[in-house]
């Protein structure tokens, strides 16, 4: 089984270019089923998440290949509405495809994605969303059956949900008539969906903002285009800087993306910057804890960034309070941690973090994708070796992380380990 070896101890430094976004490319890549032609992304990271979203667009009838960082896809000869059952189940985020399949065949059938290691990921509102767009939805033994012509509406979301929010600008930029979405998430891949289509052809105004109008009845044609970079794992890396005292520059990294994170190391004492298209982070000494991490939807502090800033705060000055409020179990990073030498303690939602000196070398294990990248954090800042298992995890969202630490001085090696 493959594992990370990291030596920590070093400070990093030097430069990182930052890969395009996961969690933009993948709705982007759905949205191609949308478009009379074919479309190109540039700038895609080679992922399991985004290979496992190819092969399947492949089993719906769409032609989509690599072109070395480049992704070819034409929906041209999509025939299948029906979803494969084991592929939709190993990447539950495929359930935004629901909207673009419907949209194009006027039918969808889906298998429950059920939930993962971080919550049980629901999907009540972009089945309800879809349904006020007048889908007709029967559920049954696990499988999804959708079918009818889509017209626009007036949604409200309970929840500012990304998924639900992509699902419904996906669904709405053909159906019959106008929608308007109230209570739309906010974060940057929405923008960038939303970016996308109008470069299609779409009309749709307000991605970014709570309330978004989409014109209906558009004709969509195919584009090139590149999706934006990824500030989750730009957070990851320049998180790094101030757990092993380094200076680090994340070329492409948005600033604008990223502001409660940069906040956050802001208050930690880190010098933060914005230079020539990206962002620098360097180390003033021993970092200082920080009053309170809360997560909730962009633009406040993003979940996928909990884990690594605990890492973090595990080795500041002081005691720290991490709020989880968007999934109800993430938290699965902290017993690693403390096997590391932290002192973290989780009460429901809420973790207690009191920084220690140093942290010590271990064998520790992923739990999930963001989990995974904390522990590589903390062994980059531990004392002595640090052997972090089922990195397969950590390779669903980051491009081999390890040459990107290792670019910038990290003794850090992918390796086998018996099971
Ligand atoms: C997206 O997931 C991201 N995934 C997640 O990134 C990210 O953590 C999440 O947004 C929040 O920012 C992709 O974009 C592929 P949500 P998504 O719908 O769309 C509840 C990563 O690490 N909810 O905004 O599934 C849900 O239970 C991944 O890259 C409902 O209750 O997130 C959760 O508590 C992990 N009903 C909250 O909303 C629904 O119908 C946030 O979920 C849908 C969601």
């Amino acid at each position: 089984m493959e594992a990370f070896s990291i030596r920590g101890g070093t400070p990093l430094a030097g430069q990182c270019q930052i890969q395009g976004a996961k969690n933009a490319v993948l709705p982007l890549l759905a949205a191609g089923l949308l478009c009379d032609g074919g479309i190109r992304l540039d700038n895609c990271p080679r992922l399991k998440d985004i290979d496992n979203m190819l092969r399947i667009l492949q089993a719906l009838g769409c032609k989509a290949r690599w072109d070395n960082s480049a992704i070819e896809l034409d929906a041209g000869g999509a025939s299948s509405y029906r979803m494969p059952r084991e592929l939709s189940k190993q990447m539950r985020s495929s359930i935004f495809m629901l909207g673009p399949v419907l949209a194009r065949f006027g039918q969808a059938e889906f298998t429950y994605p059920g939930g993962c290691e971080i919550g049980l990921r629901p999907i009540d509102l972009h089945l309800s969303s879809l349904r006020a767009m007048g889908a007709e939805i029967r559920e049954d033994h696990g499988l999804i059956h959708c079918k009818g012509r889509l017209h626009g509406a007036q949604i409200h979301l309970d929840y500012p949900s990304v998924g639900a929010t992509e699902n419904i600008l996906m669904a709405a930029v053909t159906a019959q008539g106008d929608t308007v979405v109230h209570n739309a998430a906010r974060e940057p891949e929405v923008r960038d969906l939303a970016r996308f289509l109008n470069a299609c052809g779409a009309r749709v105004r307000g991605a970014g903002g709570g309330t978004i109008h989409i014109g209906g009845g558009a004709q969509l044609h195919g584009c090139a285009y590149t999706p934006l970079n990824d500030r989750i794992v730009a957070g990851t890396i320049l998180l790094a800087a101030p757990m092993t005292g380094g200076d680090i520059f994340a070329k492409g990294a948005r600033a604008e993306d990223m502001q409660a994170v940069l906040s956050k190391l802001r208050q930690m004492g880190c010098l933060v910057s914005q230079e020539k298209g990206g962002v620098r982070v360097r180390a003033v000494g021993r970092p200082r804890a920080v009053r309170r991490v809360e997560t909730n939807p962009h633009p406040s502090f993003p979940t996928d960034m909990q884990a690594q800033m605990m890492a973090l705060l595990a080795k500041a000055n002081g005691t720290s309070v991490v709020v989880e409020n968007v999934f109800e179990n993430r938290f699965a990073h902290a017993g690693e941690l403390n096997r590391m030498g932290a002192d973290i303690e989780i009460s429901g939602r809420t973790a207690i973090v009191r920084g220690v000196e140093t942290l010590f070398g271990q064998r520790v294990a992923s739990r999930d994708l963001r989990g995974g990248a904390a522990l590589v954090l903390a062994g980059l800042g531990a004392q002595g070796e640090t052997i972090v298992d089922h990195i397969a995890y950590i390779d669903r969202g980051y491009e081999r992380l390890e040459a990107m630490f290792a670019g910038l001085g990290a003794d850090m090696q992918r390796v086998e380990t018996e099971a």
